[in-house]
């Protein structure tokens, strides 16, 4: 049976999903708060790592709020920087896997074909910037058993997120306004780290792209999140410049996700219908 640490485990929107994919497939989860464990102590990791056993360590802590990364880009650093490197060499010399998230937002956005995770990161924010430095922080320890996952646009359980800040809007609003002009691919947290394990079950290396199928504008998501929960509010398109944020977006950020399935074998399903299952589901964290 394998045994694996979730670090964000407790309380992040992924990792609280990572630890019930692994309690349906019977993993042994340990997901330590920030109360258990010190994620900057490199001693006291590697002493975790020994005693829990874990063959695999998932890193699910990030510095996630783009805008106030502008304001405050040593913390972004210190969190999407420097804890992948202590991570990484925590694991060194270690027989432990290192799965460790990263972001659509290491592009520029000037493509129109989806990013491949050959293509070249250009990343225009400061939360890009240093998610990308975490990435080649652990590249260039030359782990053997690294897997970076690069995903976009979470939605899912437990924590709020895109899907659910709209529905509670919707749910007292006649109309909202949602921007047409930022293209991504919409990941649905469950579907995420069920596929996150079977690329770890198949011991996938190196870096891959991870979403659900399709594509999407904020403003169809929206509305289709709304249209799913059957709000009577009107989702109107604006332009970007309507609705200025601090950090700059990619315009277009699709994720090719054709080496995940050629590895796993799985083609992931469509947003759509991950978002459907989602809506009906709504209430029960564990799923
Ligand atoms: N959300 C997205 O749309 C998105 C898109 C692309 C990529 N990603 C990437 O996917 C991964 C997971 O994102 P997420 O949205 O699930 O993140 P999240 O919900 O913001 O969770 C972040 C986790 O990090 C923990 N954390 C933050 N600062 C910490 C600190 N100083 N010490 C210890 N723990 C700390 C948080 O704990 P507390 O609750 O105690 O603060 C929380 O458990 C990240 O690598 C992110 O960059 C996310």
């Amino acid at each position: 049976m394998r045994s694996a640490i979730v670090l964000g485990g407790k309380t992040g929107l992924l990792g609280q999903a990572l630890c019930a994919a692994m309690d349906r497939r019977g993993w042994t989860v340990h997901a330590p708060g920030r109360e258990d464990l010190d994620l900057f102590d490199r001693p006291a990791i590697e002493e975790y790592l020994d005693r829990t056993k874990a063959s695999v360590l998932f890193n699910t802590v990030a510095y996630t709020k783009v805008d106030q990364a502008e304001d405050e880009p040593a913390e972004a650093s210190r969190l999407n920087r420097q804890l992948p490197l202590v991570l990484g060499k925590a694991v060194q010399g270690k027989d432990v896997a290192l799965v460790h998230y990263s972001t659509d937002f290491v592009f520029n956005g000037r493509k129109t074909t989806p990013y491949t995770p050959e293509d070249q990161p250009d990343p225009r924010s400061v939360y890009g910037q240093t998610k990308l430095q975490g990435e080649r922080e652990l590249l260039a320890l030359g782990l053997p058993s690294l897997l970076i996952i690069r995903t976009s646009w979470l939605f899912g359980p437990c924590k709020t997120n895109f899907v659910t800040r709209i529905l509670e809007l919707a749910a007292t609003r006649p109309e909202l306004s949602v921007v047409h002009d930022q293209i991504g691919s919409p990941s649905y947290t469950p579907d995420l780290a069920a596929n996150s394990l079977a690329l770890v079950e198949k011991g996938a290396t190196g870096i891959f792209h991870l979403a659900n199928a399709g594509q999407a504008s904020w403003c169809e998501l929206a509305a289709e999140a709304v249209r799913g929960a059957d709000l009577p509010c009107r989702i109107k398109p604006i332009p970007s410049s309507e609705y200025p944020q601090k950090a700059c977006r990619p315009a277009y950020s699709v994720l090719d996700l054709a080496r995940f399935t050629a590895v796993t074998g799985i083609a992931p399903r469509p947003w759509v219908q991950a978002l459907r299952e989602f809506l009906f589901s709504r209430e029960d964290c564990t799923s």
